[in-house]
């Protein structure tokens, strides 16, 4: 039998690294009824498989809100999930009424993985918002976009031109922290996309910075990779057709990991700051 903390450690390398349920579930048994009873002493560790609704983490998290009509079936059409999406962050018209709206949507699967709905942090009435791609463990835990590693670099990369938290908001694409941290698929990308789109909208920052590719990719429809794409002023468009200059640039955690691509990121914050005194003094 294998050691339990080496098993521990190649599920936490793997990514497995969330418990969904208190008590171990013998998947294969549910299948296979006629298998021996489920053995008690094996961890629970996270699956693919959505946990059932009245067993979510977060049902136990302040953000926990009334669940939307049976989404999480997976029966349900990803048409039918977008569509729902679209019509929920439609119907918000505050940011406050958005994130109620996000927390009772469960057409996203990293819903229930995740322990905390991340929705934004800073100032929703700051000229200036930063676009993330997805909470990694620090931010799901305490439920606050970029207070990890990265997010720590962040704060030291605002203060270098003069920012801090009170006068810029911040936000993902994916307000759920994938298991893992995996990188979330073009479904769920297309699935949350509604909520990041109208929260732009009802933020109405003059300008956009996307925290790296898939960030950039997302708002600006682009499809070169990050390195072609930082530095470049490109376009976000709103639903409401409002276009809003974005700076892609490097994202903070590929910095910690490559520390000479630093002075590139440094460029594109001078030239953030430089357009955002010019706007900000129109
Ligand atoms: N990385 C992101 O893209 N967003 C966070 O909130 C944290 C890390």
């Amino acid at each position: 039998m294998p050691n339990l903390r080496e098993l521990l450690h190649f599920y936490a390398e793997a990514g497995v690294d969330t418990p969904l349920e208190d008590v171990p579930v013998d998947r294969f048994a549910a299948v296979e009824p006629a298998r021996a009873p489920a053995q008690t002493s094996a961890p629970a560790v996270a699956t693919r498989a959505p946990a059932p609704q009245a067993e979510r983490p977060q049902d136990a998290s302040p953000n926990a809100a009334p669940a939307s009509p049976a989404l999480n079936k997976t029966s349900v059409p990803d048409d039918t999930k977008i569509a729902m999406a679209r019509q929920l962050a439609s119907s918000a018209s505050t940011l406050e009424e958005l994130r109620t709206q996000l927390a009772a949507f469960d057409g996203c699967n990293l819903k229930f993985t995740a322990k905390n709905l991340v929705f934004a942090d800073g100032n929703p009435n700051a000229p200036i918002m930063f676009v993330g791609e997805a909470p990694g463990r620090e931010e799901d835990l305490e439920g606050v976009p970029f207070i990890g590693r990265s997010g720590q670099l962040l704060d030291r990369m605002l203060a270098a031109i003069g920012l801090d938290r009170t006068g810029v908001y911040i936000a993902n694409t994916i307000p759920w922290r994938p298991p893992g941290n995996r990188t979330p698929t073009p479904l769920e990308t297309e699935i949350c996309r509604p909520f990041f789109e109208r929260q732009i909208e009802l933020a109405n920052p003059k300008l956009l910075v996307a925290l790296g590719g898939p960030s950039a990719k997302a708002l600006t429809h682009a499809t070169e990779g990050i390195l072609r794409l930082r530095g470049n002023w490109k376009v976000h468009r709103t639903v409401s057709g409002i276009e809003i200059p974005v700076m892609p640039t490097l994202h903070p955690a590929y910095l910690l990991r490559n520390s000479a691509q630093k002075r590139f990121a440094w460029r594109d914050f001078i030239a953030v700051k430089m357009q955002l005194r010019t706007l900000t003094q129109l």
